[in-house]
């Protein structure tokens, strides 16, 4: 049941989250999304997947960490049962783990992991979400890589729901929009739910570009035993972070520091006052 927020508590939960945030690698498509549609967005998931086992695929944005948060700080009263991270950013990873650690909360976690391998936990989870690539260059292929792993998660049972571009004007968002729905189509999903045009994001060269929330649910009695393998066939990586893009890096590593939420030295200088000289 969902119920009224204190949107100021809300707000001051997500700028907790916001802060803890490692900054984004343009070059693998980490967009992030608005702060105030976080506030909405993560109190949809927490209603949506309530009480389920609940797996990002990716989350640069830090849904997953908004979500479990909002519950935990007692300002939404439901939400996941669990929620894990894969993302194959180390920053991320470990940026989720330490705000679980330090604000104690027991359900969330998050593992290094890329796509392009094996699924390590199928069937562990009732619900899946993923803000993939957009797939502009790639009619969505990069899109259907990730919502792919999502319904291994969840063994092919359950719900997802997968954030991409939604856009009136543009033609390749609904041309991606359409091959999203016909590879849920084909791997057993129906589009149960289509939210249009909701999220914003720090996107300079395209700052009014919006995505859904496409929402896939699998067809009743379409049970199927899969196989999770690693992706090897170089047809559906090209372009998969835009043009003549590639896939070539396994993990983002995170270089440690001591100082981690602060401004980095290499970030500014120090001109002296006349008297401290
Ligand atoms: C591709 S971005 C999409 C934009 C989204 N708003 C964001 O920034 O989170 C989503 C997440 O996918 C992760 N990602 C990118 N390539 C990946 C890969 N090959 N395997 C696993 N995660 C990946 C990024 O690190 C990021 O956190």
């Amino acid at each position: 049941m969902r119920e009224r927020i204190d949107l100021r508590e809300a707000l001051n939960a997500i700028s907790d989250v916001v802060q803890n945030r490692p900054r984004a690698l343009r070059e693998f498509d980490q967009i992030y999304m608005k702060s105030g549609d976080m506030v909405l967005q993560s109190e949809f998931v927490a209603s949506w997947a309530d009480k389920r086992r609940l797996a990002f695929i990716g989350d640069g944005d830090a849904i997953s960490v908004c979500t479990a948060y909002l519950q935990k700080r007692g300002i939404i009263e439901y939400g996941p049962s669990r929620i894990t991270v894969f993302d194959f950013d180390e920053r991320i990873v470990q940026a989720v783990k330490r705000f679980a650690d330090k604000e104690r909360i027991e359900h969330l976690d998050a593992v290094l992991y890329n796509c392009l391998d094996e699924f390590p936990q199928p069937n562990r989870f009732d619900f899946f979400y993923t803000n993939p690539p957009w797939g502009a260059s790639n009619n969505g292929e990069s899109v259907n890589v990730f919502a792919q792993r999502g319904m291994e998660a969840i063994g092919y049972k359950g719900e997802g729901a997968i954030v991409i571009a939604d856009d009136e004007e543009l033609e390749w968002p609904k041309q991606v929009l359409g091959s999203a729905q016909s590879f849920a189509s084909s791997s057993g999903f129906y589009v149960s739910r289509m939210m249009p045009r909701m999220h914003t994001y720090h996107l300079d060269d395209n700052p009014d570009l919006r995505s859904c929330n496409l929402i896939v649910s699998s067809l009743p009695g379409d049970s199927r035993s899969f196989v999770s393998e690693a992706i090897t066939d170089r047809s559906r990586l090209e372009n998969f972070y835009g043009k003549s893009q590639a896939p070539r890096v396994r993990y983002v590593r995170e270089r440690k520091r001591l100082d981690y939420g602060k401004a980095s030295e290499d970030e500014y200088r120090l001109e002296l006052l006349e008297i401290a000289k």
